[in-house]
């Protein structure tokens, strides 16, 4: 992980955002919490960042999400919470241990029917649920190993339709896109991922940078046309 830079001021503002703007629930509160306590790493999105994913959600009307990288459940808390009563989120996550901290914390929030969470390696979840040939997904979050981003991307468009949503977490990672070796293992995949949806055609996209809690970073959205 890289070494975080933050201006205290920007954590200031985020925690002022935070609590007058964004206001997390219990469940979301109580998820983080959680997550301390089983030592998990706090590397979750910031609260500004999940409140925009539940409105993105939304916005987009999706009744289908997909997730990959679930960590203690708190980018899927806020995401379940943007979908019909009725709609579906897959969520992937590697490690069993995470996976248990998030299955609690998805359940105490209230929203453990709408969420599948899937352990084991992504590529293999994400290859089981093409076999599955469900619907479409609708809006899809990458959020796991940077360097499989450029196939994330790929998968996303794959398990989607025309009109899919994407968001992909830690575009900028503290500006190492411009200098891969800061992150050799990370920042490649995360610039392959962002010239894919600067070049490929089935692509639309931009990407918002973010200062906070998190560091600098940024938040890449992309539509499939
Ligand atoms: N989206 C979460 C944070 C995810 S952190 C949130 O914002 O709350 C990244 C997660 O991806 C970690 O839990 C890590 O164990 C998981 N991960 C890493 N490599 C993976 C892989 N190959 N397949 C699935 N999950 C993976
Ligand atoms: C890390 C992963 C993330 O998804 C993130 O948002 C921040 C840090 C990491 O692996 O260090
Ligand atoms: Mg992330």
């Amino acid at each position: 992980m890289i070494e975080h830079q933050t201006t205290p001021g920007w954590v200031a503002v985020e925690n002022f955002l935070s609590e007058v703007v964004v206001r997390p629930d219990r469940g979301l509160q109580r998820a983080v919490t959680a997550a301390v306590d089983a030592g998990l790493p706090a590397i979750e999105v910031a609260p500004n960042a999940g409140k925009l994913l539940k409105l993105l959600v939304q916005l987009s009307g999706a009744r289908r999400v997909l997730e990959i990288g679930t960590l203690a459940g708190f980018s899927t808390i806020w995401m379940a919470q943007g979908l019909p009563d009725d709609g579906r989120l897959v969520t992937c996550e590697y490690l069993p241990k995470h996976a248990a901290v998030a299955r609690t914390n998805i359940d105490d929030a209230g929203l453990g029917h709408k969420v599948d969470i899937r352990v084991g390696a992504a590529v293999d979840t994400l290859d089981a649920l093409e076999k599955e040939s469900g619907p479409p997904f609708d809006f899809v979050f990458i959020d796991a190993d940077k360097e499989n981003d450029p196939q994330y991307l790929e998968w996303a468009i794959r398990l989607g339709r025309p009109g899919t949503t994407i968001v992909m977490d830690n575009a900028v990672w503290e500006g190492a896109v411009l200098d891969t070796s800061m992150d050799p293992e990370n920042a490649p995949g995360i610039v392959s991922a962002l010239q894919m949806m600067g070049e490929d055609p089935r692509l639309d996209g931009t990407v918002i940078q973010t200062v906070g809690s998190k560091g600098w970073d940024g938040f890449a959205l992309a539509l499939v046309r």
